[in-house]
């Protein structure tokens, strides 16, 4: 089964996604919120503050017909408008408390309402540009909600410093895992040009929170070798400042071994002071053309990448060389932990590939420089419908971190299959390591509270391209704001996540909130059903990993395999198998290594299972397998009904865009149905206890 390429479409002839503003049909509430919109005063009149006030006066225009004016003037005495200001600025201070102030901090802002006989004024403040831009959308997206003036007030703070967005495109314009279209930056092995669509990306970006964006593969080679010099910085630097104007600062993946291929010196050794002068030249270069550039993306001794390991040295070695060269500016090195031996033999049943990243890295916690982030996968393996967390997480105190999620939908339906992830990423946030106690959430790990680190985060793999609306399956525009709301604020609930996107995107229709959020909600659960639930993983066409293969990885080199027999399917990962439960903290180190106490859901990740092994229902494996498969494949008919009830109720072709993906999603759910349990079948002989068609 092969993923259905997705086309590009012209610029100018995409959706805005959350974005679209539609006008507001209520004329009380226009009548209400005019007196507080119809001016706009910028208070620090500079060129972000500026745009800040077109895009509320663009949003302003289209959502209630009517256009402010923009007024940069220290004129004290205005009653009527929206004003917007630094803290510090004496008119702004002049209405706000100590204690609000105290509460904003760098990258936040605050909405505060002042409604009396005589004025009608909102505030929003912040400390920095990208606190105003911030600010700024959630002011737009308030207002769209049609929020209550009187009583609107907000202090807003992202939790986690680093909120990036890692694109795997490639210069010539493809993406590595890009189901939408390809590439918004790169074509023919050349920066676009127009950059209009990047300045949407970079608005949409803003709207959500996200503050960093990385805009090429983690795999970096041919031309993208050469990003990071005057060949290509002139052209980057307009990129940087298309996003710098919404907050977003801009990061490159860069290659190990370019002082070989680009300096021309002989070796990449991070301790050979050649090696190191040649980075130092190239960053300040780099700084140069970029002032607030980002820092590097490093994926180093994986999957064929070059790194340390090649000179025989470690990866604190080759990350605290590249953060000596930034340092100076205040750039990071964001260092991927996804590391493992990608040419494993599969006889070899001692090597569990889903030990290589703590095993890796776990000996290096406290080598590494302040200005270095690790950035660790959220499982394991490799992004899979459900992994355990990383043992990573809460595994070095003394090492930034960053968790990675996959907002690109490799292994969940490649956005053919509805999947939302905001439920699945919620878990994982919620995950409590234990490490200090109870209470060690992952969410407070990566946000830095746990640990007090400077740096740490979230990155998220983009899902995002040329395609007319983004992300290839409209409903999939979700998974992009989910994770920079989730970013910005994990503590949040997915629900309330969920439904204000849908509120944003489809209006306030009731059936269509009640409807979208039940699909959204349920699809994860759905698509995990019908393909490799428990823990179990992989099972997908090798290469594009799209569609069923029980055994597609099952004899190849990289390490996922499930070793089913006719009795027993999964691996033994306890302290008595593998020992990869040894990795988590005696809490769960218990749990996960007794097959009663496992959690279900990760039952095949963590242990080798008799089929007729009796799970806490009373089922047997197997039959638990063969139902699962059946009710996925046919809860996929709930989503569709659900879909097909809001016929004219959203936009046309997004409702036919939709629909469209659906019935494919349907027609390779029953594909994954019966060919999972063909193969179980096949391998043990035993038939369904409810007699339903498996093929022989
Ligand atoms: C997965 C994915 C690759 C990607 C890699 C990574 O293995 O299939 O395309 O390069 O992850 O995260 O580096």
């Amino acid at each position: 089964m092969e993923h259905v390429k997705q086309k590009g479409v012209p610029q100018n002839q995409y959706t805005m996604c959350w974005l679209d503003y539609k006008r507001c049909e209520d004329e009380e509430y226009l009548k209400k919120v005019i007196p507080f919109i119809s001016n706009i005063f910028i208070l620090d009149n500079n060129y972000y503050f500026r745009n800040a006030a077109l895009e509320l006066k663009e949003a302003i225009k289209n959502i209630f017909g009517v256009e402010p004016n923009i007024q940069t003037t220290s004129y004290l005495d205005f009653h009527h408008g929206t004003l917007i200001g630094k803290l510090g600025n004496e008119v702004i201070e002049k209405f706000l408390e100590k204690e609000e102030k105290e509460q904003i901090g760098n990258e936040g802002f605050l909405i505060k309402v002042v409604a009396t006989k005589t004025q009608n004024i909102i505030l929003l403040v912040a400390k920095t540009e990208s606190g105003i831009i911030y600010g700024t959308f959630e002011l737009i997206n308030r207002l769209r909600v049609k929020s209550n003036l009187s009583s609107l007030y907000i202090i807003e703070n992202p939790k986690a410093p680093l909120r990036v967005i890692n694109h795997w495109d490639n210069m010539d314009g493809s993406i590595e895992r890009g189901y939408a279209g390809s590439s918004i930056f790169f074509s023919n092995n050349r920066v676009k040009r127009s950059l209009k669509r990047v300045r949407d990306y970079a608005r949409l970006l803003a709207s959500i929170g996200i503050n960093g964006v990385v805009i090429n593969n983690v795999n970096v080679r041919g031309k993208a070798i050469w990003l990071i010099t005057p060949k290509y910085l002139p052209e980057l630097s307009e990129i940087a400042e298309t996003f710098r104007l919404y907050g977003i600062k801009l990061y490159i993946s860069i290659n190990f071994a370019s002082p070989i291929y680009i300096g021309g010196l002989s070796t990449a050794d991070p301790l050979d002071p050649d090696v190191f002068k040649w980075w130092q030249e190239t960053v300040k270069t780099i700084y140069s053309y970029i002032p607030d550039f980002g820092g590097f993306l490093v994926k180093a001794d994986s999957e064929f990448n070059p790194g340390p390991y090649v000179y025989g040295r470690s990866h604190a070695d080759g990350a605290n060389m590249l953060a000596k060269a930034l340092l100076p500016y205040g750039g990071v090195v964001i260092w991927r932990a996804f590391v493992y031996n990608c040419l494993q033999d599969w006889r070899d049943t001692k090597t569990d590939r889903a030990k290589a990243a703590y095993e890796n890295f776990k000996p290096l916690d406290g080598e590494f420089l302040d200005n270095v982030v690790l950035q660790v996968k959220y499982g394991p393996m490799d992004f899979q419908v459900r992994e355990p967390v990383s043992p990573l997480f809460g595994g070095m105190e003394k090492t930034n971190q960053m968790i990675e999620l996959q907002i690109t939908q490799e292994y969940t339906g490649q956005q053919i299959h509805l999947c939302y992830l905001g439920t699945l990423w919620k878990e994982i946030l919620e995950f409590d390591t234990y490490c200090k106690g109870k209470g060690s959430y992952v969410k407070r790990i990566v946000d830095g509270s746990l640990f007090g680190w400077k740096y740490c985060g979230f990155a998220g793999v983009s899902n995002i391209g040329s395609s007319i609306n983004w992300t290839g399956h409209d409903l999939a525009q979700a998974n992009l704001w989910t994770f920079g709301k989730l970013a910005w604020n994990p503590d949040g609930s997915v629900e309330g996540i969920a439904k204000e996107w849908i509120l944003l995107t489809f209006g306030d229709d009731k059936k269509v909130v009640e409807n979208i959020l039940w699909i959204l909600l349920n699809s994860h659960r759905i698509y995990e059903k019908y393909t490799t639930p428990l823990g179990l993983g992989w099972m997908v066409n090798p290469g594009h990993h799209y569609g069923p293969n029980p055994e597609g990885y099952e004899y190849s080199k990289w390490g996922t395999y499930h070793r089913a027999d006719t009795k027993a399917i999964g691996v033994d990962r306890t302290s008595k198998g593998t020992g990869y439960t040894l990795q988590y903290h005696p809490h769960w180190q218990k749990i996960f290594d007794d097959i009663e106490k496992c959690p279900e859901n990760l039952l095949l990740f963590f242990h080798r299972v008799p089929y007729t092994h009796r799970l806490k229902s009373g089922k047997t494996l197997i039959q638990f397998m063969y139902d699962s498969h059946f009710e996925g494949a046919e809860e996929v008919d709930v989503l569709i009904q659900k879909w097909e009830e809001l016929r004219g109720k959203i936009d046309e072709d997004i409702f036919n865009r939709v629909s469209e993906r659906l019935k494919m999603q349907k027609e390779h759910a029953i594909e994954w149905r019966d060919v999972i349990n063909t193969y179980f079948y096949r391998k043990t002989g035993i038939p369904d206890e409810k007699g339903r068609l498996i093929y022989p």
